[in-house]
């Protein structure tokens, strides 16, 4: 049976939460984690615990009836997606108006469902975005702890060279490099060298065989390997499954006091319940953290939380495209599911883009080449408060994306033109070329130094602490994991001296 009161909670089991969690529980204090989706170790009737993405079943998505995959369509055919049955999925796509915002569930958060790519951002940017951090202290310190922690690994150039499943990226790049671009290898906490193993047919495939963002089977070090199991190692650490956080308020004593929401992976609620805390540390994500406290305040739950929540959100400049090859510039039947080399034009004056060059794992040949382009787009969204719904509802309208489409528009041009390729236009559902309606990189809602102090501590509530993606100010100019877990390693290292 579950404790009434927990000296520690956290919120979440992503990566702000996970390091949270891992600090708290070695420096002796007994912590509780409460996470909304399933623990995904236990593999279903076909032997695996995840589907790939060719063949999605209820475990890819979170109490969908349709899957909802990124590339919508393939020769305007709605070829990727399935009917499925309604269950706690890994995957979720969280929908508002002209924006969706995909995150994982589950133990781990994203790290089950995302590319890997595991990139510190230029040290210029990061001092850009969050000037009031020390930046000698995240690269001295901090960025190497958290890669080092995360399991962080480069792919052997020579192999790159020559194997199969980058064929697709080895296009790319010549292609890159006909315009005059940069190209670099990307880092991934994904095993490269069990991935060189999958080629060469010694061990099961899971980065061959188009497991990405249904999760990995094999070869990712995601959060349950790295920083969780060191959490649940100290002893002090308990995860709670399937528990969504509902509210939040406070006693008078100072003590959180959290109502908590009990489900079955079916999604029957089995119970609602109330559970005491003396510290609590949000790491429910951007979208989850930044709800929680929204609907706090607009409630009068905790009312004296202050205008700045809510506020700061963006999509990381999130854009996604493809181009048409040439016939004789095939990419390969098989292209590996983690990507591993991005085109590097952050040093653009006027349209910073660092694009990932994205797989199709579609397992044929597709004559494509696909981008996940990050962009510098200075536009914010917010969160604001609907009492019908209990819901933060983001207000982000389609003209807020067009600096993104507009600075990848402006790379892509310049291939198409040195290459004689153009654009495709049958990926996302209709003739659009650029897909600028989603994004995988949630950033922002309760930043640091607005919503929070320059440590994550909530203004305006002692002992309340933001640790995840809504700390960041809505853009890191790369993808963003190591930048949180970077950062909640710094915020929880100062919490952990000062506070306890
Ligand atoms: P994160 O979202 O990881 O975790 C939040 C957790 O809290 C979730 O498990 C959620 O279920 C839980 N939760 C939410 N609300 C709750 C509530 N009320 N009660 C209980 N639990 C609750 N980044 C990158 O650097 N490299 C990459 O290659 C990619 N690729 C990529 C692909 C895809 C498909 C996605 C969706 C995302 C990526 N990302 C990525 C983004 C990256 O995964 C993301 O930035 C981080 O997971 C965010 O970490 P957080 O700690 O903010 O929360």
């Amino acid at each position: 049976a579950a404790p009434d009161y927990s000296p520690a909670v956290v919120v979440g089991t992503g990566y702000g939460a996970a390091v949270t969690a891992l600090r708290l529980g070695a420096a002796g204090i007994p912590t509780l984690m409460l996470e909304m989706g399933q623990l995904w170790n236990t593999p279903a009737a076909d032997g695996k615990i995840f589907p790939d993405m060719l063949n999605p079943d209820r475990r890819s998505m979170w109490f969908k009836n349709r899957t909802e995959a990124p590339l919508a369509s393939f020769l305007w055919l709605d070829a990727a997606n399935r009917n499925i049955d309604r269950y706690a999925g890994v995957l979720d796509r969280v929908h508002f108006g002209e924006m969706s915002v995909y995150v994982g569930r589950g133990v781990g958060g994203g790290s089950l469902v995302n590319g890997a790519m595991a990139v510190t951002p230029k040290r210029w940017y990061f001092e850009e975005i969050l000037p009031e951090v020390d930046a000698d202290e995240m690269y001295g310190r901090y960025y190497p702890l958290a890669n080092s922690m995360l399991g962080t690994n480069s792919i052997d150039p020579a192999w790159f060279e020559t194997c199969d499943s980058y064929q697709f990226a080895r296009v790319s790049r010549k292609h890159a490099q006909k315009a005059g671009l940069t190209t670099t290898f990307v880092p991934s906490v994904y095993d490269f060298g069990y991935m060189r193993r999958e080629e060469a047919g010694e061990v099961p495939r899971s980065a061959l065989a188009s497991e990405v963002i249904y999760g990995n089977n094999h070869g990712k070090r995601s959060l349950d390997k790295s920083y969780l199991a060191a959490a649940l190692g100290t002893g002090n650490v308990t995860i709670q499954t399937l528990t969504e956080v509902r509210d939040i308020a406070q006693q008078q004593d100072g003590t959180y006091t959290l109502t908590v929401r009990q489900i079955d992976a079916a999604g029957n609620v089995l119970g609602v319940r109330q559970l005491g805390a003396k510290y609590l540390f949000l790491g429910a994500g951007s979208l989850g953290s930044t709800e929680l406290l929204v609907r706090a305040r607009d409630t009068g739950k905790l009312p004296d939380l202050g205008e700045e929540v809510g506020r700061g959100w963006g999509t990381n400049g999130n854009v996604m495209l493809g181009r048409a090859n040439h016939v004789w510039d095939p990419v390969g039947a098989v292209e590996s599911g983690m990507p591993a080399m991005g085109i590097d034009a952050w040093d653009d004056p006027v349209h910073p883009v660092f694009a990932e060059i994205a797989p199709v794992p579609a397992g044929l040949e597709t004559w494509a080449s696909l981008y996940l382009a990050i962009t510098k787009n200075p536009e914010r969204g917010y969160f604001a408060y609907d009492p019908g719904a209990d819901r933060a509802v983001l207000r982000w309208d389609v003209a807020q994306g067009q600096p993104s489409i507009d600075a990848a528009k402006s790379l892509f041009d310049k291939i198409n033109a040195a290459n004689g390729t153009i654009y495709r236009y049958d990926l996302f559902g209709d003739t659009r070329a650029f897909e600028n309606r989603f994004t995988y990189h949630p950033l922002g809602g309760l930043v640091l130094g607005k919503a929070t102090d320059l440590y994550g501590r909530v203004k305006g509530y002692r002992n309340l602490y933001v640790t995840d993606g809504s700390l960041i100010p809505g853009s890191t100019g790369v993808n963003p994991f190591v930048t949180i877990t970077a950062l909640a390693e710094r915020n929880i290292a100062r919490v952990l001296a000062e506070d306890f």
